[in-house]
This record gives C-alpha cells, sequence and structure tokens, in this order.
C-alpha cells in the first residue's frame, strides 16, 4: 500500500550519498565497510519498506555463503543433531510473518550528552513480510530437551581484528513462538546476501540485535552464550541512570522488546507547505505490543489531537497514522507526534539517556513553514 501524499516529491536518490551497494538504492551511508546503511525519511512511502530501501546494520565483514554449499546445524541439547540443507529447510512448511526491523541504536545521534556509536537518525528500521520456517519445527525436528533454555546463535561471518564473532542468544520462550522464524524471503524475494542469504532469524517484536544473518549454527543449551555480544553489549541499565549516568555491568539487562515509538514521513522536516490542508503522515510501533492511539501536537507539545490510525493493525507491524492541519495562519509551525500503546506505555518528551544510546524513543519533532 503506497500512501505518498499528492504533490509530494518521491524519495529522490540523488540527495543521498554517491556511493552505491548491491541491490540498494542510494541510502545514507554510516560505515561503508561493513555496511552501516540508513533509509532517509523521505524514502518511508509505503507500509512494507521494499528490499531496495531497507537499512542495513552489520557489525563484521559481510559473508558471501553460496546455497549449494550452505547448512544450518542443530546441536547441544537435542536428541537429534541436523545438518539442513537450503533443499531440507525449502521442504519443511513455510509460514509468513510480516514484522518491523529496528535497530536498537536507532536515533542514537539525538541522546545529549552524545554517545560513540553509530550516529543513526530516523531510518534504521523497516518493515516487511519474512517467509520461513519455525524455529518450534526445527526444535522439535531435533529433539531439542525440555531443560533446554535458550538457543545460542551464529552467523557465518567471523570475528575479525578485535571485532569478536557475533552470537546472540535467544530463550526459549520466544524460540517457540509461532512468529520467530528462519527467514528464506524477504518480501518475496529470496533473502538478499546483504539482508542475511540465505537464512537468517526473525525476531517479531525484539530489537534487530536478535535478528542473526546468514544464521547457520544453533546450540541448544541451558546457558546463553557468554561472549561480548550477549553478555556484554545490547544491554540497557536495569535503573534511570540520568543523562551522563553510569550503571555498574551487573545492573545492566539484555534487551528483549521495543520502546513505543511514532516519527512523521510527510511532510518533511523543513520544508515549506502552501497555504490550505497539509497532509501529516507517518508510523508508530510498539515491538511486542499494539500502537492503541497517536496523538498530534501543532504547536510544538501544547494542545494534543488524535490522529487517523491506519486499518493494518498487524502484530509487531508498524501501524500508519494521518492527520490533516489546517494552518491557521502563514508561518512557522512545530509538529509532534505521540504513540500510545496497549501495555499502555506512552513515548516520553525525552528518551532515557542510557550509557549505549538504545530505544531512542522521544516524542517526534518537526518543523513546516507555511507559506502565505
Ligand atoms: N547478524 C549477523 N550475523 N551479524 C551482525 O552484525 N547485526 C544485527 C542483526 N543481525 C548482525 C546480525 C543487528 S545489530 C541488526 S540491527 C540487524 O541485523 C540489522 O538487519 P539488516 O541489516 O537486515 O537491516
Amino acid at each position: 500500500m503506497s500512501f505518498l501524499a499528492a504533490g509530494v516529491t518521491p524519495f529522490s536518490a540523488s540527495a543521498q550519498s554517491p556511493l552505491s551497494f548491491p541491490g540498494k538504492r542510494s541510502l545514507m551511508v554510516h560505515s561503508e565497510f561493513p555496511e552501516d546503511l540508513e533509509t532517509p525519511v523521505e524514502a518511508f512511502d509505503s507500509w512494507i519498506t521494499p528490499n531496495d530501501t531497507f537499512f542495513v546494520r552489520q557489525h563484521l565483514p559481510r559473508p558471501k555463503v553460496a546455497a549449494a554449499a550452505y547448512r544450518l546445524k542443530v546441536s547441544g541439547m537435542v536428541s537429534s543433531p541436523l545438518d539442513l540443507s537450503l533443499d531440507n529447510l525449502r521442504k519443511m512448511p513455510q509460514v509468513k510473518v510480516a514484522a518491523t526491523l529496528e535497530c536498537a541504536g536507532n536515533g542514537r545521534s539525538y541522546f545529549r550528552p552524545k554517545l560513540p556509536g553509530l550516529q543513526w537518525t530516523k531510518g534504521a528500521i523497516g518493515n516487511a513480510e519474512w517467509r520461513g520456517v519455525r524455529l518450534t519445527d526445527i526444535l522439535k525436528k531435533a529433539g531439542a530437551a525440555t531443560a533446554a533454555r535458550y538457543g545460542n546463535f551464529n552467523g557465518a561471518d567471523v570475528g575479525a581484528g578485535k571485532t569478536p564473532d557475533f552470537i546472540r542468544s535467544i530463550p526459549m520462550r520466544k524460540l517457540m513462538l509461532e512468529s520467530t522464524i528462519v527467514a528464506l524471503e524477504m518480501n518475496g524475494e529470496p533473502l538478499p546476501e546483504i539482508h542475511g542469504f540465505p537464512a537468517r532469524l526473525i525476531v517479531p517484536g525484539w530489537d534487530g540485535a536478535s535478528w542473526v544473518k546468514w544464521v547457520n549454527d544453533l546450540k541448544v543449551d541451558e546457558k546463553p552464550d557468554s561472549g561480548f555480544y550477549f553478555g556484554t553489549a545490547y544491554r540497557y541499565p536495569k535503573y534511570a541512570v540520568g543523562p551522563g549516568g553510569a550503571a555498574r555491568p551487573e545492573d545492566m539487562e539484555v534487551l528483549e522488546g521495543m520502546a513505543v515509538k511514532s516519527f512523521f514521513t510527510r511532510p518533511a522536516d523543513q520544508s515549506k507547505v502552501k497555504a490550505g490542508p497539509v497532509n501529516v503522515q507517518g508510523f508508530a510501533w510498539a515491538g511486542e505490543h499494539r500502537v492503541t492511539r497517536v496523538e498530534i501536537s501543532t504547536d510544538g507539545g501544547g494542545k494534543w489531537q488524535d490522529a487517523r490510525l491506519g486499518t493494518q493493525n498487524i502484530p509487531f507491524c508498524w501501524r500508519t497514522f494521518q492527520f490533516s492541519f489546517t494552518p491557521p495562519k502563514p508561518g512557522h509551525y512545530v509538529l509532534c507526534s505521540r504513540a500510545t500503546d496497549s501495555s499502555g506505555r506512552v513515548q516520553p518528551i525525552e528518551a532515557p539517556w542510557n550509557p549505549p544510546g538504545y530505544l531512542w524513543n522521544s516524542i517526534d519533532r518537526i518543523g513546516i513553514m507555511v507559506e502565505g
């Protein structure tokens, strides 16, 4: 479904980076090698984010995996260890799951004091339809022990220099959900290489760190992996530390789920618009919860009115919102959006500052200049 408003200029590649990456339109380049690419806000013009526009995040050089050589090994606390080829996976029952993927660090550049790490703005997010095999089916086939508590997942990318291997642990309670899958397709195409060809994890409602790409190894265990990417990184303080504060390593908890959040896609921030009704649009999401409300302020946060929510209200997916604003007179207006979810969470004025700079979800603010 495209919801590009009439009169809105479509995404112009020329405004972005001159660098090109396989299968991608021009995106914002945070790192060229390994590729860390952000989707510019003006490119978000449909509920499904096309593959050529979808953001990319990887810690290590991207591996090339030949389809014929690919295997998913399943070992550890299982009665029948598996060595599944791509064909074996394709012959298992396939399911489709739509889900929004967001990097935990999305929006990090807005925290004050500023933080090291990738300076994502708003576009380390996208929504896609994934197709593949349920983890429960794989675990059943392998005869996973009932005492097992974690699946420890590795992908074909390997540690390089000082950067360790990317290994993530996911608790069984999440792996046993019907929506957690090993995807072989993204938006009706084989997974693009840059998004994990031939197979990656889809962990709907959780931040992107769990969505292991090029996944080729699953160890079923009673303990999680103790390496850097599960033992240290992608953790969030148990208590508010305040701007510039610190938390002891033992008080950092593994990130699960996502924040409640919304942002504007139209009109563009700092754009000039003609007098008359302005069609305001955007997306809102809340991880494992549902978005129940989006409110808009046209006076910088003073008064709030309900936006109209899109009818596509699918678990784990973002929801569109629309609002028609008729500016009373020419001049500059600050528009804000604020989402609420089914668990009662409300998007805050200021996202809680935290040392790694995760889960930035302050209310969105854009400025527009209404011409006379
Ligand atoms: N999987 C592997 N093997 N290596 C990685 O570095 N990065 C993770 C995840 N899966 C990563 C990975 C992170 S932090 C994110 S946000 C998502 O992939 C990004 O997925 P995308 O590049 O398909 O958008």
